[in-house]
Order: structure tokens, then sequence, then C-alpha cells
């Protein structure tokens, strides 16, 4: 893919080299997004950041990530305070929107409809969450934090084991996810979900069709065994048509200390795209895991970072000036978790 001047809108666009290409472009923005150093590459240049749902992560994420370059934001964060209120449509706001930005992040509720905007803007725009469609920045920086936490034990992606625990029918975390592992040789994903929430048809065909060795079951202790990572995933409360529904499968699934102790390798690597639902009736990931070194959350949270720069450098064209327009930090913060 020519990333630059390209929307960023689903895993499909992406080969292993686009991938190996954003993840070396990061891997040299470390010194940035762990503040050692700032550059001012993108001064000058505004981030629309126009989030029609909720977010902490995404959001706060590409914003960070935008300024560490140097570039401003300005930003809707919900409906309401905005036009669509008035019955504008995406399409005069994307008209609208992509003359006051250089580029453009968007998360919206509906599948599709952050593609039907990059129709009509004028500049790229990344997805950040269609609906129960994609969330294609969310599976490049999980792959990056996958890469990263298997190298630790002389591991590599091709080979990966992988467990992914929950709400798989309206999880767009890991439709993406999905999407970049069928990239990868000797996959293995064992898909454990209720059955009302097993993953679209559509999205297993296409793991078949990569040669992924997939395992379905909707026993949580029987999946997470013998695997390299457990993908944990929230009941995504908000895509169903009667939200009491979705309380009828909120703490089936449930992985705390001793369920991990008692069935996973050494090793074993939690992730969760976050964020996951602590309330006592769903609580899909124990708090009591925080002292578990496996437990990969904040970290994957933390690559969120420096992967949406990468991004943004290589849509916007800069990946080759950045030392260029760059200075040593004057403050210095421990954030050592
Ligand atoms: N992972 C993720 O998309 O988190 P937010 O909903 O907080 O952005």
């Amino acid at each position: 893919m020519d990333f630059s001047g390209s929307h960023i809108l689903s895993i499909d666009q992406f080969n292993r080299s686009d991938i190996e290409k954003l993840f070396s472009v990061a891997d040299s923005l470390e010194p940035y997004s762990s503040k050692i150093k700032v550059t001012r590459v993108l001064e000058g240049a505004i981030l629309g950041s126009m989030f029609f749902e909720p977010s902490t992560r995404t959001r706060i994420s590409f914003g960070a990530s935008f300024n560490l370059l140097g570039g401003n934001v300005r930003e809707i964060t919900e409906v309401g305070s905005s036009s669509l209120a008035k019955g504008e449509s995406l399409i005069d706001t994307a008209k609208v929107l992509s003359g006051y930005s250089d580029i453009i992040v968007m998360r919206h509720p509906d599948e599709g409809s952050v593609q039907k905007f990059a129709e009509a803007s004028r500049v790229p725009v990344v997805n950040g969450g269609d609906g129960a469609n994609e969330h294609p920045s969310q599976a490049l920086l999980d792959l990056y934090t996958i890469e990263k936490e298997l190298s630790q034990n002389k591991k590599s992606i091709d080979g990966l084991r992988i467990a992914l625990v929950g709400d798989l029918k309206y999880g767009r975390a890991v439709h993406s996810l999905c999407k970049i592992l069928s990239l990868y040789s000797d996959i293995t994903i064992k898909l454990i979900s209720p059955e009302a929430l097993k993953l679209p048809v559509k999205l297993a065909e296409q793991l078949t069709k990569a040669n992924i060795e997939v395992i379905e079951t909707e026993n949580l202790e029987e999946g997470i065994s013998e695997v390299d990572i457990i993908y944990v995933t929230r009941i995504q409360e908000e895509r169903f048509k009667d939200k009491k529904d979705a309380i009828k499968y909120k703490g089936l699934m449930t992985l705390n200390q001793s369920i991990y102790t008692a069935n996973c390798e050494p090793n074993t690597v939690i992730m969760h795209p976050l964020p996951r639902d602590s309330r006592n009736d769903a609580n899909e990931l124990d708090s009591d895991l925080y002292e578990n070194p496996n437990l990969a959350i904040f970290r994957q949270a933390d690559n969120g970072v420096v992967v949406r720069m990468a991004l943004f450098a290589l849509v916007l064209g800069v990946e080759n000036q950045i030392n260029k327009f760059s200075k040593p930090v004057n403050w210095k913060i421990n954030r050592d978790l």
C-alpha cells in the first residue's frame, strides 16, 4: 500500500510488508513516544478527531500521537455536540470538516459509516471503529504488542497460538485482529464464546481460507490451555438490540488468577483491547491478575501511541523527516508500571 494520503479504513488494505514498514517506523518513534525527545515535524497540521461514540484509549492516544508529532487536535466527542444532531448528513459533515483538518480520525456506531465519510472527505480518514465492523488501528497495535511480548519468549507471530475469548460476534477489535492474523503462517486460533456470540461466518470462512487452524469451544478452561496469547473481550452491550439480552452473557467467562494457574502454560500472555467491564456482573478479566507479569493490557494500551504516531507519519509522508525537527525534552516523568 502507498500509505501517503491514503484513508485507513480496514485491515483488508494491509499486507505483511505494509505492517513491517509501519512497525519499523513505530520502533524508530519510540524515543518520542517515551518522551526522551520531541519533534515538531507536523507543526501547523490539524487532526480532526471525530468521535460519535464513547472512547478513552482510541481518542486520547490518537490525539496524543498527533501532539507528539507537533500537530494540533480539534475534537467532536459526541453526536449531540455536533450539527449531526440538527440533521446534517455525514457527507456534508465530511465535506466541511475536511476543509478544517489535514487528517481526520472518526468513530461512529454504524458499520460502513467511516468509509462513507471518507468517500466525501478531501483529506485522509482513519477508522477509529465503525460499529461492530472494524477497528484497524487497534489490530495494528495488538499485533505490535503480540510481536513484542512473543519476542520475550523467543517466539514470532508465525506459529502463534491464540485464544479469543468473549463477544466475538460484535467485537470489532477481534474482527480486525482475525483479519491481520490471516496474513501470517501456521496460526492456531481458539474461538471461545457463547454460541450466540460466535465469530461472524464470513470472518470464520476468511480464517479457514487463510489456512488458520480454528478450534471453537464454549469452555474457557479448555480453550486457554496450550496457547501463547489469551485475548479477552468485553460483552459489547451497546450493540445488542435489547440490552437486557447482554446480561445473559456477562460473567460467563471470567479469567482470574486461579483459572490461569490451573490451565495455562508458563508465560501465556493476557491481552484485552480494553475497556474491560469491571462491574461485578461482568468482570471478564479479574483484578487479581494485576500482579501477573504476563498481564500485558497496559503495555498494549501504551503501544497505541507509538503505532498511531507511525500511522500519522506514514499517511502524512513525514516518516523520514522526524529527526530533522527533533530536540531533547526538558522534563522527566517515570512511568514504570
Ligand atoms: N480499545 C478501545 O477502542 O478503547 P476505547 O473504546 O476506550 O477507545
